[in-house]
């Protein structure tokens, strides 16, 4: 089936369970949510205690916001009521990278477990009792440049100019756009957020500007300042041998496989003859690599990608696994009879921590 028709096929049937009503109504809101699970006493003790322990130093004693950092509130309606759980949860669990929330969660280093953020999350909703609204996740579309020039003549004081957040939160911050719907999104902007300085835009703007300055922040997703990749060219097998007239390395291998970054830096240095298998997936190849490496990835075709290199060139594979991969690699190309290959011990970040270079793919704009 072409992609084409599996397509139109998909959106039909996606047609059939949700009324145009709700595909078009105003304001997105599809009814209500039951109520999450009650927590047992227990639960709700240890959550409340969690939540003076680590949260009240900034969010305040009685979830008011605004004790340290500006911290938001935890108890206003348009939160609580679009938040739970998942706007809640995500940033107490997984923090928002470059403010001063950061993650608790013992999977990313803090202190709580999958359950106590969990808790934690339907403490805060009890504590409040709203009902859940539930809110759309399509995306609101608006028109962009008109929305940056509104998000700058009405936002920028609190919010900063590149949505830094100057004494309200970052709303550029990519991990809060990661977590946050469009819909959320444009419900805090209408409604504002109930005993805090922000408030509701719903009377001061109209319907199509707040979904207009909502577009202008989803496009931010990806940063405020678009930094565009441009893809390096990959190697051509004419290119697979570094220094085609170099002597042969000799490496003395470490169980006959390692061979340390040290050595890899001064054959290179040595102009030997060599070739060098990047086994990491391909974009991050394109990101940052050892000079003159060839993206060979873990999962390739090995008939194809082996192609065009010569038997008796001394290979050496790495990965940031930091070995995983090219051990993978390396055995499998010894089954094929490349048996001059081995394996850079520490890994691309381990030669990175030791300060040997690496190349990355251009970046619009960013000088090296
Ligand atoms: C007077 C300062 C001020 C202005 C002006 C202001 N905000 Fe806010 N905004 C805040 C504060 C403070 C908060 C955090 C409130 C809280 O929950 O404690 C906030 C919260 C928000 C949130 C919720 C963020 C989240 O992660 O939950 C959004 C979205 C938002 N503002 C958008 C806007 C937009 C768009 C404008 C301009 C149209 C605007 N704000 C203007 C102070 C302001
Ligand atoms: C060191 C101060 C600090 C501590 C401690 C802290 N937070 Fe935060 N928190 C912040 C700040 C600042 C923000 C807003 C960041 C931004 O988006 O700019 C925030 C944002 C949040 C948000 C997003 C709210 C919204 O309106 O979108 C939630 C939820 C949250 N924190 C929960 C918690 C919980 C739960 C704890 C305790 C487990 C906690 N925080 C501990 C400073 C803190």
């Amino acid at each position: 089936m072409s992609f084409f028709l599996k397509n139109t096929l998909l959106i039909g049937c996606l047609l059939c369970f949700i009324s145009p009503m709700e595909l078009f109504a105003q304001d997105h809101k599809l009814g209500t949510l039951s109520p999450p699970r009650k927590l047992t006493e227990d639960q709700a003790k240890v959550a409340s205690a969690n939540y003076q322990k680590y949260c009240s130093l900034c969010h305040g004693v009685d979830r008011q916001g605004h004790a340290n950092d500006h911290a938001p509130s935890l108890r206003s309606k348009s939160l609580m009521e679009s938040g739970v759980a998942h706007q809640i949860l995500r940033p107490m669990s997984y923090g928002r990278k470059g403010t001063a929330m950061g993650g608790y969660l013992d999977e990313v280093g803090g202190p709580m477990t999958l359950d106590e953020t969990w808790d934690l999350t339907y403490w805060l909703y009890e504590q409040v009792g709203y009902e859940r609204l539930k809110l759309s996740t399509n995306p609101v579309h608006g028109d962009i440049k008109r929305g940056e020039q509104v998000y700058l003549a009405n936002c920028t004081t609190c919010h900063g100019v590149n949505g830094e957040g100057v004494t309200a939160p970052a709303l550029g911050n990519q991990t809060a756009l990661a977590h946050n719907t469009d819909e959320f999104i444009r419900h805090a902007i209408q409604n504002g957020r109930q005993d805090t300085p922000m408030l509701p835009f719903k009377d001061k703007l109209s319907a199509q500007d707040i979904n207009n300055i909502t577009a202008f922040l989803r496009s931010k997703a990806l940063g405020w300042i678009e930094q565009k990749t441009i893809l390096k060219a990959l190697p051509t097998p004419e290119e697979y041998v570094i220094n085609k007239e170099g002597d042969d390395p000799n490496f003395d291998l470490q169980d006959s496989m390692y061979i340390s970054s040290e050595v890899l830096f001064a054959a290179l240095q040595a102009k030997k003859r060599m070739v060098l298998l990047d086994t990491r997936v391909t974009s991050v190849w394109q990101n940052a690599h050892i000079e003159g490496s060839i993206p060979f990835p873990y999962y390739a075709d090995l008939d194809e990608t082996v192609a065009g290199i010569p038997k008796d060139v001394q290979i050496i594979a790495y990965c940031s696994c930091p070995r995983a991969a090219a051990d993978y690699t390396i055995k499998k190309l010894r089954d094929r009879g490349y048996t001059r290959t081995a394996v850079l011990w520490e890994g691309v970040f381990g030669w990175m921590n030791k300060g040997f270079p690496v190349m990355r793919g251009d970046i619009e704009g960013v000088a090296d």
